[in-house]
C-alpha cells in the first residue's frame, strides 16, 4: 500500500470537478491513508459532505464556527495532524484567497496554519486559468513552495475545450507519492556530498532491481552538424536529461549504454554507463544500430539536429561581401528508423520538445516513430527544458495512459520515466506469456 500510515487533509472547493475528489479520497483510503476532508461552502453545492464522511469515516470540516465536537479547533489540530494538505479541485477564488492570505472559511484558515507540504490541483474554465490574476496567484503560491499540479487540456464542463480540467486522480496520487518520498528523503537520508545541497545523490545500482539483466540504450545531448571545419548547426541541449536517465536506469539494475552528442564531459555518468561519444546524427544512428539487437529498451532523449548541409565545405568559409546560401538536407530520424525495425519485446520511449499543441504533436510523434511512450515538455516555458536543471513533463503511453510530472529536478523526472519503462517491459512480458 502506497500510503500506509500516511495522513492527508483533502480540501474540496466548489467546482464541477468536486465529484472527482470523492474518487481521489477513496483511492487514498485504498492505498492505506487516513483522510480528513475540509470543504468550502460552495463545494457542498456540488457534492454532499456525507459522501466524504462515509468514505473517510470521520466528520467533514466545513464551518469555522460550528459547535466543537470534541472541544478541538480543527484549523489548528488538523494542521499538525496531516502529512500533506491536498486541495483538489482548487478554484480560482480559493487560489486567490490563499495567495492573499485571506482566511475567511475553514479551508483557507486551515491553509494558513498548515505545517506540512501543500498540494494544489486547480480546475476551472480556460480563460479563468489563463487570466493574469490567476497566473500571478499561482506564481505567488509556487514561490512559497506550494506544489501545483497543472490542469489538463480537454473538454470542459462548460462545453468549451481547453486547459483547465482537473489533473487525473492517478496524476494527483503520483504527485503525492513523489512529494512524500521527497519529504522523507530530505529528512532521513545523509547527503553523499555534504558540501553541496545535492539531495538526489547517486545510489548504488540495485542488482535485484526491476531492470537487472536488461540493457538500456539512451541517446542524449545535441548533435553538431558541421558546415565547414569550424562552424556547425546545433541546439542548446545540455545532455542532463539523458545522463539522469542513464543513472536512473543503472540504479534499477540495468546495463546502460549512453550514446551522447558533444556535451560537457563532467555531466557524463561514466560510473554507471558505457559512453559512446558521437558528433553527428548519422554517427548517432550508426552507434544505436550497433547496439540494436542487445537492447531491451531504447530511450531517445537526444535533441538531434533535423538538418545538415548536404556537403560539408572543406575549408573555412570566407566573407565575400555577398550573402551566403546554405542548402540543408534532412538527417535520419533515429527514433523512427529504430522504431520501424524494433522487435515486439523491445520498449522504446521518445521525447517531444514542443512550443505549441504539445499533446497533439506528442501523440502524433509517438505513433509515427512507433514509440511505446513519449515524454512531452513545453519548451516555450523558460523555467524548464533545455539547459535547466528542472523539467516538467507529461508522459503519454500507447495504451492511452497519461501522467503529468510537475516541475522537479531532472533526476526525479528520470525516475518517473523509468517507472513507466519498467511497467511497459512487464506488460510486454505478460503479452508474451499469453
Ligand atoms: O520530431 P522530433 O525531433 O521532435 O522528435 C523527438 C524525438 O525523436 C526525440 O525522442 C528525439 O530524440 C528523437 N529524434 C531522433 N532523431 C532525429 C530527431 C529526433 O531520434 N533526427
Amino acid at each position: 500500500m502506497m500510503f500506509k500510515d500516511k495522513k492527508f487533509v483533502l480540501g474540496v472547493c466548489g467546482g464541477i470537478a468536486a465529484y472527482k475528489s470523492a474518487e481521489l479520497c477513496s483511492w487514498l483510503r485504498k492505498e492505506g491513508a487516513q483522510v480528513r476532508v475540509v470543504m468550502t461552502q460552495h463545494a457542498t453545492e456540488f457534492i454532499a459532505p456525507l459522501t466524504f464522511e462515509t468514505l473517510t469515516q470521520s466528520p467533514v470540516y466545513l464551518d469555522l464556527f460550528a459547535p466543537p465536537r470534541a472541544y478541538e479547533m480543527e484549523h489548528i489540530s488538523w494542521a499538525c495532524w496531516g502529512d500533506a494538505f491536498v486541495i483538489a479541485p482548487a478554484t480560482a477564488n480559493t487560489i486567490a484567497k490563499m495567495a492573499a492570505g485571506i482566511a475567511d472559511d475553514a479551508l483557507t484558515t486551515l491553509y494558513l496554519s498548515f505545517e506540512g507540504p501543500v498540494v494544489v490541483a486547480p480546475a476551472m474554465n480556460t480563460r479563468m486559468w489563463q487570466h493574469p490574476a490567476t497566473r500571478a496567484n499561482i506564481a505567488t503560491l509556487e514561490v512559497r513552495g506550494v506544489h501545483i499540479i497543472s490542469p489538463e487540456t480537454g473538454p470542459l464542463a462548460c462545453g468549451e475545450e481547453g486547459e483547465g480540467r482537473l489533473a487525473s486522480v492517478r496524476t494527483i496520487v503520483d504527485n503525492l507519492a513523489y512529494l512524500l518520498s521527497q519529504t522523507v528523503t530530505k529528512a532521513r537520508t545523509p547527503r553523499a556530498h555534504p558540501e553541496t545541497d545535492d539531495t538526489t545523490s547517486f545510489q548504488l545500482a540495485d542488482s535485484d532491481g526491476p531492470l537487472s539483466g536488461k540493457t538500456v540504450v539512451i541517446t542524449s545531448g545535441p548533435t553538431h552538424e558541421y558546415i565547414d571545419p569550424v562552424r556547425f548547426l546545433t541546439n542548446p541541449s545540455s545532455g542532463k536529461m539523458g545522463c539522469a536517465l542513464a543513472r536512473a536506469a543503472a540504479q534499477l539494475g540495468a546495463t546502460v549504454h549512453l550514446v551522447t552528442g558533444p556535451v560537457n564531459p563532467t555531466v557524463l555518468p561514466e560510473e554507471c554507463a558505457t559512453i559512446h561519444k558521437v558528433t553527428t546524427a548519422e554517427q548517432m544512428l550508426l552507434a544505436v544500430e550497433a547496439l540494436r539487437d542487445k537492447a531491451d529498451v531504447f530511450i531517445f532523449a537526444a535533441a538531434v539536429s533535423d538538418f545538415r548541409v548536404d556537403r560539408r565545405i572543406e575549408q573555412k568559409i570566407k566573407r565575400t561581401g555577398n550573402s551566403l546560401t546554405l542548402e540543408l538536407v534532412e538527417n535520419p530520424d533515429i527514433a523512427q528508423a529504430i522504431g520501424a525495425k524494433k522487435r515486439p519485446d523491445q520498449v522504446s520511449v521518445g521525447f517531444a520538445a514542443e512550443t505549441h499543441d504539445v499533446e497533439a504533436n506528442a501523440l502524433c510523434k509517438m505513433s509515427r516513430k512507433r514509440l511505446d511512450a513519449i515524454v512531452a515538455n513545453d519548451v516555450a516555458n523558460p523555467r524548464i527544458g533545455f539547459e535547466s536543471d528542472d523539467n516538467e513533463v507529461t508522459i503519454y503511453v500507447q495504451n492511452g495512459d497519461k501522467r503529468f510530472i510537475s516541475r522537479r529536478p531532472k533526476e526525479d523526472v528520470a525516475r518517473a520515466v523509468m517507472e513507466v519503462v519498467v511497467e511497459l517491459l512487464q506488460q510486454k512480458q505478460r503479452n508474451k506469456q499469453v
